[in-house]
């Protein structure tokens, strides 16, 4: 059994087959599948896609590219929607310096990502982070407002000293399509150095296809293939490598 620890089958991408695509994901032997909320709008739509689907989970939060849609009150709802019981996570949350280039807006991301960590903190549950070119800010706020937090840091694009870092903190690190890629760049040496208990594998759908999909629209199905790879890196079979990272899942989000 496989679980697909990070998309958005929320997305407008999935409106047409969103039960095809999860059934599909079943015969893959993908039986979870997590989605992550950028948006208070696409939180509510993530609640209400785990009342209907038993393979689905969710988590909840304002990403750094939608900061607009944070203000007083946000938290307070993120948190009743985080009451239902299959929203596992607060995510995701972190900061994008790819597409923001303001400071002034930086400084606003980097408040909006704390308060979501002080809110995952109040209501006891892990956290999904997103970085884009801000490793060392995210890193610094993990060490410095991270305290008694657990997560992964999805989708990761840093290096191998960082990636020691996140794990010295008891935090994982999310594994995607782009390890599949050619131009993977550091990824496949972090992947071989990484110990068996912080690695998640993730698609982060309808984004980042894998290799042979590259290009195309992505889905839970397709973690195979990056469990696939990761098996070839690291020498070990893909049995393997689904039992550690189901396990790692399961133990991060409560999720059987
Ligand atoms: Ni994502």
């Amino acid at each position: 059994m496989f679980i697909d620890t990070h998309c958005h089958l929320e997305d407008e991408n999935f409106t047409a087959d969103r039960a095809e695509v999860i059934e599909r994901a079943k015969m893959a032997g993908v039986e979870r599948i997590i989605n992550f909320g950028s948006t208070l709008a696409s939180s509510i739509a993530i609640v209400e896609l785990a009342k209907n689907f038993p393979e689905l989970y969710g988590g909840v939060g304002i990403h750094p590219e939608e900061i607009d849609d944070f203000d007083e009150k946000t938290c307070e709802k993120l948190a009743d929607l985080a009451a239902d019981k299959k929203i596992v996570a607060i995510g995701e949350i972190g900061l994008d310096y790819h597409w923001e280039k303001d400071s002034a807006r930086r400084l606003i991301q980097q408040k909006i990502f704390i308060e979501q960590l002080d809110l995952a903190r109040q209501i006891n549950l892990p956290v999904c982070v997103h970085n884009r070119d801000a490793h060392g800010d995210t890193l610094k706020i993990l060490q410095t407002e991270g305290k008694n937090l657990r997560g992964v840091m999805h989708c990761y694009s840093g290096s191998l000293e960082m990636a020691r870092e996140i794990w010295k903190l008891g935090w994982l690190i999310g594994v995607d399509g782009p390890l599949t890629f050619k131009n993977s760049a550091k990824l496949p040496e972090v992947v071989k150095a990484a110990p068996r208990d912080m690695i998640l594998i993730e698609t982060d759908a309808p984004y980042l296809a894998p290799v042979p999909y590259r290009g195309k629209r992505n889905e839970p199905a397709y973690v195979v293939e990056v469990a696939k790879k990761l098996a070839e890196l690291r020498g070990e079979t893909l049995e393997e490598v689904a039992a550690y990272t189901t396990a790692n899942a399961q133990n991060l989000y409560q999720i059987f």
